[in-house]
């Protein structure tokens, strides 16, 4: 009964069928059989209707997917539409697209904005996206890192000292306050200050002047504050280590900068846009990256995150003559990892992959590691490999070149 009343356009063409040949030797119809070919037609035209609209809710819910996918790219035009100022590059991860629709909307105003993240994230050069789309724009941008002073200089630093205040000080000194007065104070590594500064930087943010060691008249400043964090200051306070007045203070505005693993669709636009700003710094054509090279590239996890990712095209840039390779890469990664991809590593796989796609993917990687292997021991040598293994040349060019794989780069070896 219950496949009788599957509502699929098959059973409906079937049912269309049994009607056509019931009725076809028929030379007379009474009302009854009337009747039952009518409550036929009406429950095939029932079940037609359901069909269509459930072909319709499906082509609606595609349409409405694919409009799910547009918002990105259009988000980032917007942005740029808009004028945001932004002195990097950014592509259509939806992490950093919401970073930078957050900053830009607090960017006009004069709160206090903290960005969290890992150090290499890009903190500091929000910081100054921030800065430079407020209309703060024209004064000073003045950064301080909380971890790079010592704690019992710290003091004198953001707020300044008179002459002969302590020992050491030889003349009147401005603090950064000061000198971001009616611009931006970015107070990085926020994390590393002490509790007793602390309490100083709470002190100045609540009243909004400032008093230079040694001088006893306060200073009325008007500086924005951005502050940065690679710790995680709520655990912090959970210790007792960072004060929860000062976290509340400092954090109206809040954004987490994804890690460089996390918005890896952005890493061929980083990789390109450093490639071009390391060529015209180091006054070269910008340098090419070996198929090799470009795998391990993507699949790396940048620990150092986007200063890393940078360093090492940098590195490349300088130590490659056309085109950087493995062997190019820093030491530190060289000792670390292997740059074949294992036998056991699939790469990139969906969470709901089939046995078949793992399969073909094991073969994938089973096939590279094979062919680099092989390239490397002979350097290169196609027909030599074929040689030695029996296989056909041609077959081996063609696995080369699904998974572009270039021959040539294995000729020349690099010390
Ligand atoms: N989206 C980006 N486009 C281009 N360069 C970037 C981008 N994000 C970060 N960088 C660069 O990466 C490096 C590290 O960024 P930085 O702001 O110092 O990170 P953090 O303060 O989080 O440690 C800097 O040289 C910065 O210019
Ligand atoms: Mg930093």
């Amino acid at each position: 009964m219950s496949s009788l009343n599957t509502k699929s356009l098959a059973r409906c063409l079937e049912r269309t069928e049994l009607l056509r040949s019931a009725l076809q030797w028929r030379n007379t119809l009474d009302k009854p059989g009337i009747q039952k070919v009518l409550r036929q037609v009406l429950s095939l035209r029932s079940d037609l209707l359901y069909i269509s609209k459930i072909d319709r809710y499906k082509k609606k819910a595609e349409s409405l997917k694919k409009k799910e996918a547009v918002p990105n790219k259009l988000r980032r035009e917007q942005l740029l539409e808009r004028n945001f100022v932004f002195e990097g590059i950014f592509g259509d991860n939806p992490k950093l697209l919401k970073v930078l629709e957050t900053l830009e909307r607090a960017a006009g105003t004069d709160l206090p904005v903290i960005i969290e993240g890992e150090s290499g994230t890009g903190k500091e050069l929000l910081a100054k996206v921030v800065h430079a789309n407020s209309d703060r724009e024209d004064a000073p941008f003045v950064s301080v890192n909380c971890g790079a002073i010592p704690d019992a200089l710290l003091e004198s630093e953001l707020f300044g000292h008179t002459k002969g205040a302590f020992t050491g000080a030889i003349r009147d000194r401005q603090g950064k306050f000061e000198q971001a007065n009616n611009g931006t104070l970015f107070l990085d590594e926020i994390g590393e200050l002490s509790l007793d500064n602390q309490v100083k930087l709470l002190r100045a943010l609540q009243v909004g002047e400032i008093q230079r060691i040694g001088r006893d008249e306060t200073i009325i400043v008007n500086t924005r504050i951005v502050t940065a964090t690679n710790r995680n200051l709520l655990n912090m306070m959970q210790q007792g280590t960072f004060r929860e007045d000062l976290y509340y203070r400092i954090s109206v505005i809040s954004v987490i900068t994804p890690p460089l693993r996390e918005r890896k669709d952005e890493l061929p636009l980083l990789i390109d846009y450093f490639r071009g700003e390391s060529a015209e710094r180091l006054k070269r054509e910008p340098v090419q990256i070996s198929s090799r090279l470009n795998r391990f590239l993507k699949e790396y996890s940048y620990p150092g995150n986007i200063r890393e990712l940078q360093n090492i095209i940098y590195r490349i840039s300088c130590l490659a003559d056309q085109t950087a390779d493995t062997p190019d890469l820093p030491p530190h990664i060289l000792q670390n990892s292997n740059l074949s991809p294992k036998e056991e590593e699939f790469g990139e796989i969906a969470d709901d992959a089939s046995l078949d796609e793992l399969r073909k993917a094991a073969i994938d990687r089973a096939e590279i590691v094979f062919l680099e292997k092989k390239l490397t021991q002979t350097r290169g040598n196609v027909t030599r490999i074929a040689q030695q293994l029996n296989m056909n040349r041609s077959y081996l060019q063609k696995l080369l070149k699904k998974h572009e794989i270039k021959s040539k780069e294995f000729k020349v070896k690099k010390g």
